[in-house]
């Protein structure tokens, strides 16, 4: 949510900031600004939209100066107008903010008292008035942000540019996440190390509480009493990323294409596919020795780990208690220092994903995170991490990291089934040996795509869309809905085939495409009944399924999308992908911005 950039530079800033902007733009793109000190003058420059309006804007009026700070917003207080827009300014001060200021509207009545008048309807307008009203009161700069930092509760990364001090920002972190990047003779400060690569790869994350001063050859930082504070400069992996759509038409198209790859890449992290066994792990837990592992996460990342759920509980005869991570901070259920938790997040940021790692650490259980991004704070907090190796994943709507968290949980599950004793070396061999098939069935399935893309065609001319399956595929049904919702605004829901019968079968009509995801497995029988039900109502069903399956099935189609048979372990990523492709097709039919979905952010890091 939001991305911030600050550069205290040696050349102007305006277009250094603009394109480190469009690197975190996946964090919110409701609006975008850069203020700078032009000849020692505070300027801005913001507009509404995406960035391309704010570079529009620079390019009829640039903006000149050495030093500056940026931003993207995804809009939690007031429209994404240009009033709304940051930087905000109050006497000397501009500042940038990601996350929301919890007691903004006590600030705001308290400011108003003194006389501070507000022209937008932010949370972060106070921050500039705070700072400023420190500043009539005699404070300098450093103090003035020290002050009116301490004033703040809620989640907030900051960076503050101050009139009169061509060589100062002041950034700010608690909860969000903010990196300083280390050039030589210039400072960088940006919401993660992708949105520095360009500039450098020597970064120095700050942690919740912290706040620096960041000069053109030195940084402090500090806590939230004032006392210095040391933080391991550590080296970016960002920079080893390319960034870009290559052929591709969209990130997502780019990324769902890439699965292949990253899967492999993943599976060879966690299995040794010559011995057919899972690698050693440097757990802080024993599978053997817990009794329930506790999964949780949002989105797209809470349906991977309810899919592990049912692999932890198959292979490895470990329960598993799997919860929305908003939900899970909230619920107040008994937790045991004897088990472990998983968190699941690609970006690692994911605020109610925290949140929940942080309540299960204070109850003292063990922690691991499956992340994308390796410097996360999930990641730097947990005490494993168990990374997915999907590369930076740019579209809003996740797929490959998706696939790669499969991926993990797949066979973190073998690992636990072996260590708790409940599968023999035999069986380890043949579950890592089906694994190891995953990326060359993906790549067959992505050959798929003009027949998806056909199909897509169809299901864009319709409003509702239900998305059915069973086991597995019940999760995979819910990120099938969640996937065609967020990107081509077609209300869709998933369910669990058997839960037909005990109400979605009151929409059912010729009006409603039911998408059912059914390979040939022990249940299918089951869900070719589901399938005579949808079709004794007229709806239209779309079939998923394998050779076997479409063989098998007795329903009449509108559509059958046929894959190879897949190894059962393994199904749920293969199946991921035709989900995938219909999503990413319908948005691309029906002409939505498909890589940065309306109201949507990449990261979520508020509540
Ligand atoms: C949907 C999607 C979201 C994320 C969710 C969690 O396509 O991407 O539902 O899965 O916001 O994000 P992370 O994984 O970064 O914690």
């Amino acid at each position: 949510m939001c991305g911030i950039v600050a550069i205290v530079g040696r050349a102007p800033v305006a277009p250094l900031i603009v394109d480190a902007l469009k690197r975190l733009e996946y964090r919110g793109y409701d609006s975008a600004g850069v203020a700078t000190l032009d000849d020692g003058v505070l300027a801005r420059r913001r507009a509404p939209g995406r960035l391309v309006n704010l570079e529009k804007r620079l390019q009829a009026e640039p903006l000149g100066g050495n030093i500056g700070i940026g931003h993207t917003r995804w809009a939690t207080h007031g429209v994404p107008n240009e009033t709304n827009a940051h930087p905000h300014f109050s006497g000397g001060v501009a500042v940038v903010h990601n996350g929301i200021i919890e007691n903004f509207s006590d600030l705001r009545d308290e400011l108003a008292r003194d006389g501070y008048s507000f022209s937008s309807q932010t949370d972060t307008e106070v921050v500039a008035h705070l700072v400023s009203r420190e500043l009539a009161k005699g404070a300098d700069p450093v103090e003035a942000a020290h002050n009116a930092i301490r004033r703040l509760e809620g989640a907030f990364a900051l960076a503050i540019l101050f009139e009169g001090d061509d060589d100062l920002i002041v950034g700010a972190r608690n909860g969000p996440p903010l990196a300083i990047g280390h050039g030589e003779g210039e400072m960088f400060l940006g919401s993660d190390a992708i949105a520095l690569a360009p500039f450098t790869d020597s970064i120095t994350y700050l942690e919740d509480g912290d706040w620096a001063v960041v000069r053109r050859n030195e940084m402090s930082i500090f806590d939230i009493d004032g006392n210095p504070v040391e933080r391991r400069r550590q080296q970016s992996l960002g920079t080893s990323y390319m960034v870009d759509k290559g052929n591709h038409r969209h990130f997502m198209e780019k990324e769902i294409h890439e699965q292949p790859e990253v899967i492999s890449h993943t599976l060879a992290h966690y299995l040794d596919f010559t011995n057919g066994t899972c690698r050693q792990l440097d757990l802080p837990f024993d599978f053997a020795a817990i009794n329930r592992l506790a999964i949780s996460a949002c989105g797209t990342a809470y349906l991977a780990g309810l899919i592990g759920k049912y692999w932890f509980e198959r292979h490895a005869r470990l329960p598993v208690d799997i919860d929305i991570a908003s939900e899970f901070r909230y619920r107040e259920m008994p937790l045991s220092k004897d088990d472990a938790a998983l968190f699941i997040s690609q970006s690692g940021e994911t605020a109610d994903t925290l949140a929940s790692l942080r309540y299960c650490r204070k109850a003292g259980m063990k922690i691991g995170a499956v992340v994308n991004v390796r410097e996360s704070t999930i990641a730097r907090e947990s005490d494993v991490t168990l990374p997915t190796l999907a590369g930076p994943e740019i579209g809003v709507a996740s797929t490959k990291a998706f696939t790669c968290q499969l991926s993990v949980l797949a066979a973190l599950s073998v690992r636990a089934a072996r260590a708790r004793g409940a599968i023999s070396a035999e069986q380890e061999k043949a579950l890592v040996r089906q694994l190891s098939e995953a990326p060359r069935l993906a790549t067959q399935v992505l050959k798929l795509d003009t027949e998806i893309e056909k199909l897509a065609r169809e299901l864009g001319k319709y409003k509702h869309v239900l998305y059915l399956g069973r086991d597995t595929n019940f999760p995979l049904a819910m990120e099938g809905a969640l996937k065609l919702k967020e990107i081509s605004y077609i209300h869709a829901e998933g369910y669990a085939a058997g839960e037909l019968k005990h109400g979605p079968i009151a929409l059912i009509d010729e009006k409603m495409p039911v998408i059912v995801i059914a390979p040939h497995d022990r249940i299918f029988e089951k869900t070719v009944s589901n399938m005579q039900e949808v079709a004794a109502r007229g709806g239209k069903i779309i079939l998923i399924t394998d050779r076997e399956g479409a063989a098998r099935s007795t329903v009449d189609t509108l559509a059958t999308i046929v894959l190879p048979d897949v190894p059962d372990i393994i199904s749920p990523i293969i199946y991921a992908l035709p989900i995938q492709m219909l999503a990413y097709y319908t948005a691309v039919f029906m002409g939505t911005d498909v890589d940065q979905p309306r109201n949507l952010a990449k990261s979520v890091t508020v509540e």
